[in-house]
């Protein structure tokens, strides 16, 4: 089985790709690199010893997208491509719509005319807002998102029901991430931010590395268990092994569905800051501030439905996600460091 994976060089496509080279799918990867680097390529052929297709180049760009359709059997898609920064994407509405709408939709054109109908896309716990209930379900009700980047899902998401109305005999499954964190066991793929990083992991890895020198924890007094926040998070190896289940559900002809990709669970942001702390035997100094606006107090998934539908679940605990990420961080460094001294 061919599968196209878009954004396949990113964060979570790269952990993806690994998984489907691992089941022995073949893959075609487009990126156009925007917020990742062409050593990713070769990290992935490293680990699976593998090799697969890549077009450098933007899933808007439609000829490109009718040649690689054109010149390759391809059976499903993966589509991770898209800008992704809620902050950024408050500040550049016009950016976000226009990629990660555009590519959307001149993929879906692109794969009807040549009769690809089973895509798996990345959507997000975004598009549920401030939960009525926890944990959230599959079936609770979609809101309007608080920003341009989480209003793309939800339109993507309804441009997909769309497309299936009006042809059912496409194969669409819609993976709402939670918190994804952690990274290969490896060290050589992990999500390494350039800028100041806006998500919790990310920042937390950059005050170990000494690179930030304190992290700011956004408010101390929501009604929590000790009053910060509470996400629901996910080790990105277990995300990926939730795309080759959503994979084989498309290939099954199931029609189109919705699932949480999630743990289940909720830790507070002092639980990640303490457990980091522990297993990687490290100080993370910290000072609390005032809520980050827009923030929720509490957020986890009923990962039932994906349990049942798709047969799956995740494995990795808190003690994997911290202790991975950190060991991604330092082996980024130490080979960031050997490359300006060679
Ligand atoms: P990422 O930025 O690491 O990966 C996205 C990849 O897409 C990058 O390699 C980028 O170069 C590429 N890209 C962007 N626009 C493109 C275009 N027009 N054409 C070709 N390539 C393009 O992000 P990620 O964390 O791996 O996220 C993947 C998907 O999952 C995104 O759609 C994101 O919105 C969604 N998601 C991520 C999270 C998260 O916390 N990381 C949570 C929920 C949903
Ligand atoms: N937090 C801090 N300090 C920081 C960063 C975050 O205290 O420097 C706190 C936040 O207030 C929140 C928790 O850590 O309580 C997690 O924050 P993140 O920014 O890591 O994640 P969010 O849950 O806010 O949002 C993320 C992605 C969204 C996605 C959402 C659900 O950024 O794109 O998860 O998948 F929609």
């Amino acid at each position: 089985m061919k599968i196209l994976v878009t954004g396949g060089t990113g964060y979570i496509g790269s952990h993806t790709v690994v998984e489907l080279l691992n089941n022995n799918y073949e893959v075609i990867v487009i990126d156009n690199l925007s917020n990742f680097k062409i050593d990713v390529i070769d990290k992935i052929k490293k680990i699976t010893g593998k090799d697969f297709l890549f077009y450098r180049g933007d899933v808007r760009d439609e000829s490109l997208l009718e040649k690689i359709f054109s010149s390759n059997n391809i059976d499903a898609v993966i589509h991770f491509a898209g800008y992704k920064a809620v902050g950024e994407s408050v500040k550049k509405p016009i950016m976000y719509y226009q990629n990660n709408l555009i590519s959307t939709l001149n993929l879906c054109k692109v794969m009807s005319k040549h009769a690809v109908k089973n895509i798996v896309f990345s959507s997000s716990a975004t598009v549920y807002g401030n939960p009525q209930k926890l944990p959230i379900s599959e079936k609770d009700k979609v809101i309007s998102a608080t920003n341009p980047y989480g209003e793309t899902k939800v339109m993507i998401e309804r441009i997909l029901k769309d497309i299936y109305n009006s042809d059912n005999t496409w194969n669409i499954a819609i993976l709402r991430y939670f918190n994804p964190i952690g990274a290969h066991k490896s060290g050589l793929l992990g999500e390494n931010p350039n800028d100041i990083p806006n998500n919790l992991m990310p920042y937390i890895v950059k005050v170990a590395t000494q690179e930030l020198k304190k992290l700011s924890v956004f408010g101390n007094d929501y009604n929590t268990k000790d009053g910060t926040g509470v996400r629901d998070y996910i080790h990105v190896v277990d995300l990926a092994k939730g795309h080759i289940k959503a994979i084989e559900w498309v290939l099954k002809n199931n029609g189109i569905d919705t699932f949480n990709l999630g743990t289940g669970r909720g830790y507070s942001v002092l639980d990640i800051i303490n457990n980091f702390e522990k297993y990687n035997n490290i100080k993370i100094p910290y000072q609390i501030v005032d809520r980050r606006p827009g923030d929720i107090a509490e957020c986890y998934a009923d990962v039932s439905y994906a349990k049942e539908k798709l047969n799956w679940s995740s494995e990795y605990d808190l003690e994997d996600m911290v202790k991975d990420s950190f060991n991604f961080a330092i082996k980024n460094k130490q080979l960031n460091l050997l490359k300006n001294i060679f």
